[in-house]
């Protein structure tokens, strides 16, 4: 079965043909640089390169594969969470594209997308595990105990870790997106300049909050603009404490979690999985653990259509279909 998967919930126009597990043509335009002068995405400007890009992108995923639109069988598309101007450019496509074909079309969730990118590298992650996704938008754990079958055991009370990242390098004058720039940087610095207290909770939980830690550097970047000092060995210095920090704080959560249901795996994937710091600890805390840690490679981690392919493919194949009244939803977790 030839599964078209389409993209399109936040700044990254992406269309992938998937035959069975294997990706056929993925293809992802970034609009980072559409953004970058605002140090943010700015929504109608997202809508609007989605328009510009997502029938390209389809013709040149399908030219990819040495396919054409008459072999898709079916579509898949993300219809929630995101930006609601931007899903609907995708999802309209989807939907035409559907239509004009007479192929089933069936709405993906960008979160289980993300949660479920690991199969197409590997068929052996053994369940029940816990999965981290961590974005530009979201960082949640899940029990996922089978395709399908998650329950939500913690999530940000604030900002993202991704968001974080783009905050803290906006900041610091660093660019967009943060994340890439400050996990360089990071690289150079000394991760012992500057130390942040972890969040405190009431009660026993899974969340994360990462607001605090933004609010304690803007407050030292403040300070240490006052005097004179804003420097580039400041910056890196800097850069290599937030994200010991932050990489702290997910990888304590995450093996909590694991040690919660007892994990045979732990699998962690979104933007900021690409972030080399986080990888690092995984793999050492992984150890420790005794349990494998699955990291996707950063094209599966970072926002792409084969993983919106890969669910929707899985759930056609069940027998599942959308139909033509399927909407753009903002705000839509799974496992709740
Ligand atoms: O999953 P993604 O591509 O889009 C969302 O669904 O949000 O994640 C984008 C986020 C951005 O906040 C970006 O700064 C962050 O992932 N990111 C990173 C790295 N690469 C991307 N964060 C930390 N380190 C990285 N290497
Ligand atoms: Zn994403």
């Amino acid at each position: 079965m030839i599964v078209l998967g389409i993209e399109s919930s936040c700044d990254e126009t992406a269309v992938a043909v998937l035959e069975g597990n294997k990706v056929r043509a993925s293809t992802v335009a970034s609009q980072d640089e559409v953004h970058a002068r605002f140090g943010g995405v700015v929504p109608e400007l997202a809508s609007r390169k989605h328009l510009e890009m997502i029938i390209p992108l389809v013709r040149s995923a399908l030219n990819k594969a040495d396919l054409s639109m008459s072999d898709v069988d079916g579509v898949a598309v993300t219809n929630a969470p995101g930006l609601i101007g931007a899903l609907l450019v995708g999802l309209s496509a989807a939907k035409g594209i559907a239509y004009a074909l007479d192929v089933p079309i069936v709405g993906v969730n960008h979160l289980e997308g993300h949660l479920n990118a690991v199969h197409l590298e590997t068929d052996d992650v053994p369940y029940p595990h816990v999965g981290l996704v961590v974005s530009g938008g979201h960082t949640s754990l899940y029990h996922v105990r089978a395709f399908g079958d998650y329950e939500l055991m913690g999530s940000t009370r604030d900002d993202a870790a991704g968001e974080a990242y783009d905050k803290v390098a906006k900041l610091m004058d660093l660019g967009y997106p943060g994340g890439p720039i400050i996990d360089r940087l990071a690289g150079m610095g000394d991760e012992t300049a500057f130390s942040f207290t972890k969040p405190k909770f009431d009660g026993e939980t899974l969340d994360f909050s990462f607001s605090g830690i933004k609010t304690a550097v803007m407050l030292e970047v403040r300070k240490i603009q006052k005097e004179n000092r804003f420097n580039d060995d400041f910056k890196r210095d800097m850069a290599a404490s937030f994200q010991r920090t932050v990489v702290h704080i997910l990888c304590d959560r995450l093996f909590e979690a694991a040690a919660k249901i007892n994990a045979k795996a732990v699998v962690v994937s979104g933007g900021v999985a690409a972030n080399k710091g986080l990888r690092k600890e995984l793999e050492k805390r992984a150890k420790t653990a005794g349990i494998p840690c699955y990291i996707p490679a950063i094209k599966l981690c970072t926002d792409n259509a084969s993983m919106i392919a890969y669910v929707g493919a899985r759930r056609l194949a069940n027998g599942e279909r959308s139909d033509m009244t399927l909407n753009a939803v903002a705000n839509q977790e799974i496992g709740v």
